[in-house]
């Protein structure tokens, strides 16, 4: 009852205020204190105690990796991290679209930079080392007046990596001019092999660190074939889909959702989720082994349940947490629990992307397996 009050509250505050304002409870360790409920999954070498976790952009500057494990999160993306600190667009930046449960954001890579981020990392890694139960991705993008984007990302791996149980490269932001650029075949080619360049130069050279391409869901079909098969031949190990998108649904109720930006939150969860569903089914077809992790629009176990059966092995949620406050996580695994309960599911991977259709997905997701014929 009490976090209901205070997320009542906090909504009330300018969008950027009332995240800085979160940041600061949770560093002072003002947040809920969940029992650990767990829906395990292990894909690669990767072991997830727990599938949910924090989409980037909330917590930028690593600074409250620790605390997000109490919420009931099974790991965090943190970061976009860029080599320099970084102001940013103009503010206002951040919209909340409270008719529509959507949020646009225009930040523009926000940050206190690299080095920052690396001694909140350093410290948080001599108390919990890679691979230890809670695990944090680290995304990563280019200075906006960067001369060599390209050198950024490299100088970015090699600084970081070390410090990351995996590394999620992020070519989706729409508040970077350009920036989806690198989605095309030979960019994305040249990206990876700078990140790689990078983590092989740094002081402990993981080859097998795991690397995502954070994509965008405003692509089309062949650029997500493209995409699919560049990652496939370049040995990466799974997408983040999706970032924002700069698409408008005609049926936004709220006045603000004419602001430029990203569109993030419930509007965003068919186009996230329809894009995921073509890449489950590219990557099933070719026989890949890529792994997914889904974001967009994502607020209750029903939500989170269609994209792990549309082909997502993790989810993220950043929106909700907004809309929903700090129990929301919680909510969801145990909901997700229930479902899994319901429809006899002992492993969750057994049902990863084994719908084709996002609207069948949805229909199982309230009914239950029992009428689904395939
Ligand atoms: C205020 C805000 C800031 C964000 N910043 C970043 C960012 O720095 N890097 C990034 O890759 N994604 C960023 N995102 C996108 C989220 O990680 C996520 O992909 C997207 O919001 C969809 O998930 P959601 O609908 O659960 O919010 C941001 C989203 C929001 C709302």
């Amino acid at each position: 009852m009490i976090w209901k009050f205070i997320t009542f509250f906090v909504r009330k505050l300018d969008p950027e205020i009332a995240h800085r304002l979160t940041i600061k409870f949770l560093k002072l360790g003002l947040h809920p204190r969940l029992d650990q409920s767990v829906i395990p999954i292990n894909i690669g070498d990767l072991i997830f105690k727990n599938l949910l976790g924090v989409a980037a952009g909330f917590d930028k500057n690593a600074e409250v990796i620790n605390r997000v494990h109490f919420l009931n999160f099974g790991f965090t993306e943190v970061g976009t991290i860029t080599p320099l600190p970084q102001y940013g667009n103009p503010k206002p930046r951040i919209f909340r679209l409270e008719k529509d449960k959507a949020i646009i954001n225009r930040n523009g890579f926000n940050n206190l930079g690299m080095l920052e981020a690396k001694n909140k990392l350093e410290h948080y890694r001599k108390k919990f080392p890679v691979g230890s139960d809670f695990l944090v991705g680290i995304n990563i993008g280019p200075n906006k007046d960067s001369k060599n984007r390209l050198s950024d990302y490299k100088v970015l791996a090699e600084n970081l990596s070390v410090f990351a149980d995996y590394v999620s490269i992020n070519v989706s932001s729409p508040n970077t001019p350009n920036l989806r650029d690198f989605q095309k075949k030979n960019n994305l080619e040249k990206i990876i092999k700078f990140v790689k360049d990078g983590i092989a130069t740094s002081k402990t050279f993981n080859k097998k660190l795991p690397i995502f391409l954070k994509i965008a869901p405003d692509i089309n079909k062949q650029t997500l074939k493209s995409i699919i098969e560049t990652a496939h031949s370049q040995k990466i190990f799974g997408l983040v889909i999706s970032n924002t998108t700069l698409d408008r649904e005609s049926n936004l109720k709220s006045k603000k959702s004419n602001e430029l930006g990203g569109l993030s939150g419930k509007p965003l969860f068919k186009k996230s989720t329809d894009i995921l569903s073509q890449a489950n089914k590219i990557i099933k077809n070719n026989n890949y082994k890529l792994f997914l992790i889904a974001a967009g629009g994502v607020s209750d176990s029903k939500t989170a349940y269609v994209k792990i059966l549309c082909g997502a092995h993790l989810v993220q949620l950043y929106s909700s947490l907004t809309f929903e406050g700090p129990l929301v996580a919680n909510q969801i695994i145990s909901g997700i629990l229930k479902l899994m309960k319901r429809d006899n599911i002992k492993n969750i991977f057994d049902i990863v992307g084994v719908i084709d259709n996002p609207k069948d997905a949805m229909n199982v997701a309230i009914n239950g397996f029992k009428n689904y014929k395939n």
